[in-house]
């Protein structure tokens, strides 16, 4: 396998990179009119806007021809027809399946696996059309008013950020609860505000092994026992697994048990059965017109020449910073106060997926992967870390996404927050010159000396890029777009980068640890650990809380 940085496409972005260090973004738009109409493409409710990037044309083409040499094209076809691309856990990876609104059929081990993903999606709308209309009732007869989903990492992240970003279709009447973090304050502070005859718990895990969720779900059903007994558990438990064993010991009824599996990873699976109370929270009808908006951006990425496909450019263009910039990190920034948890729910889709060091072929790279991901909803962001993008020394490339209209047109805030969203586009993109600070200090009135400290400080370099992602509303379509063209730009970088975006290993040995390590805090074992300072912390702890 040869190594991507040893490409004659990759040489050739070095040297173009050398020539573009010298190039101001905002001078180009002054040489090209047309720059926008360039770089800009529409799709659906959908507008994707990177013109503010350090691109040409020679760099655009050459970014094409980079991913061409890749394999891309070939590869988008690997995953969408099922091959185990997934190659050091040998599975398929087919989110795509499970928003495959056309229903063609689509093979893994030689089964068509869509009968099965519309059998699942029937059992989660009746289901999911029982607890809302009060027709499932608890042990004592009563309507289910609270919904605490019960799951860590790709079994959260999702559906809590989904349920957040679509509150305004949410059932009034139904509080939707999410609980992740092995700390009891979490679960603790959950149950406060439930009771145990009108409260459901979902527990979602894929392997229904994990640690955290298997501790919680024991806390919940304990609560749920001591006050209502054994056999109320029927009628507040659930589980989303692909592992019925499991299921079936905690002591959940498989009838109630809604299957996904091994070719869905936990990150990419807010789609399948893991949705559950994202279905419960906006329906059916909103769950599929979600499904439909990753389907429309599926589509999109299949069959749209490279040249022409969103999250191959959002992919390529990453890849242009963080390889041949030196940019390590990656700002999302929604300015959407529903989309509060968007970037951290890409955080785990990014960072999980492309944090590698090793090639497919087990070398080790020699090349920067997937870039450390932060975000905060605009405007709070920019009252606390943009300062640095603006002016550290470091490249920050940054995703803006707003929606044109908002769910809560009061007053003119909604001008105000997509006035200040295209305002840090353009800030970040054309800077400030000395110049122009010290006009201003002139103007301001300041003595000499000021002006001369001071115009350095108020200036700003510029050339900061950036893209723009306009959506109509946030609604279930445009989330499903977005998600979706995140998933694919994900593995656009995977592809490029020569990495399996599809294992995540590194979050074993930390788990293994903390196996030996939490014996040795309570059962009073032996304090046995190699290095001094876990030896000492622990003795520490154990002492302290004897
Ligand atoms: O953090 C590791 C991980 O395996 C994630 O990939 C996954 O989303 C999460 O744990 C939860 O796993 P499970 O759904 O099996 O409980």
């Amino acid at each position: 396998m040869k190594s991507i940085n040893k490409t004659k496409e990759w040489k050739k972005l070095e040297s173009l990179s050398k020539k573009m260090s010298k190039k101001h973004i905002y001078d180009m738009f002054k040489e090209d009119k047309d720059r926008y109409k360039k770089y800009t493409i529409d799709l659906d409710k959908l507008t994707f806007d990177f013109s503010k990037n350090r691109i040409d044309e020679k760099v655009f083409n050459s970014l094409i021809d980079l991913a061409k040499s890749a394999g891309l094209q070939e590869k988008i076809e690997e995953m969408f027809c099922g091959e185990k691309i997934n190659t050091t856990e040998n599975r398929a990876v087919l989110h795509t399946a499970l928003r495959n609104r056309d229903n063609h059929p689509i093979f893994v081990d030689d089964e068509d696996v869509m009968p099965e993903v519309n059998n699942v999606l029937k059992r989660m709308k009746d289901f999911s059309d029982e607890v809302r209309s009060g027709e499932w009732k608890g042990h004592s007869g009563k309507k289910i008013k609270s919904i605490v989903n019960i799951g860590i990492g790709g079994s959260d992240l999702g559906p809590v950020m989904a349920v957040e970003a679509l509150k305004p279709y949410c059932k009034k009447g139904l509080d939707m609860h999410f609980v992740s973090n092995i700390d009891g304050t979490h679960m603790i502070e959950v149950l406060k505000k439930c009771k145990p005859d009108t409260t459901l718990f979902v527990v979602a895990s894929k392997t229904f092994t994990t640690q955290e969720t298997m501790t919680n779900a024991n806390t919940a059903r304990k609560w749920l026992i001591d006050e209502l007994g054994k056999t109320a558990v029927k009628k507040h438990f659930v589980a989303v697994s692909t592992n019925k064993e499991e299921v079936k010991k905690f002591g959940i009824n498989v009838k109630n048990m809604f299957e996904f599996w091994n070719w869905v990873g936990g990150r990419y699976s807010m789609w399948s059965a893991i949705g559950l109370p994202i279905m419960i929270a906006i329906g059916w009808d909103n769950f599929e017109k979600l499904l439909e908006g990753g389907n429309a951006i599926d589509k999109h990425f299949r069959t749209t020449p490279l040249e022409n496909n969103i999250p191959v450019i959002m992919g390529l263009l990453g890849v242009w910073y963080h390889n041949f910039f030196g940019a390590e990190s990656y700002a999302v920034l929604p300015y959407d106060q529903y989309l509060h948890r968007f970037p951290a729910y890409l955080q785990q889709a990014d960072m999980e997926s492309n944090g590698k060091g090793v090639r497919f072929d087990g070398k080790y790279l020699d090349y920067q992967s997937g870039p450390i991901l932060f975000g905060e909803p605009g405007t709070n962001g920019q009252h606390s870390f943009y300062q640095l993008i603006h002016q550290g020394t470091h490249l920050i490339p940054c995703d803006f996404i707003a929606p044109i209209h908002s769910h809560n047109e009061t007053g003119n805030h909604h001008e105000i927050l997509l006035a200040n969203v295209l305002a840090q586009a353009k800030a970040l993109m054309k800077g400030k010159t000395e110049k122009e600070a010290e006009e201003e200090l002139i103007r301001m009135k300041k003595n000499k000396e000021d002006i001369a400290l001071l115009k350095k400080h108020r200036a700003f370099s510029g050339n900061r890029p950036s893209n723009m992602i306009l959506v109509e509303k946030v609604d279930p379509f445009t989330l499903g777009m977005l998600v979706s063209l995140y998933e694919h730009k994900i593995f656009v970088q995977g592809v490029i980068w020569q990495v399996n975006s599809y294992d995540q290993w590194g979050v074993e040995l930390g788990k293994q640890l903390a196996n030996q390590i939490l014996p040795q805090i309570s059962a009073g074992k032996n304090v046995k650990t190699s290095d001094n300072s876990t030896k000492n912390l622990i003795k520490k702890i154990r002492k302290a809380r004897k």
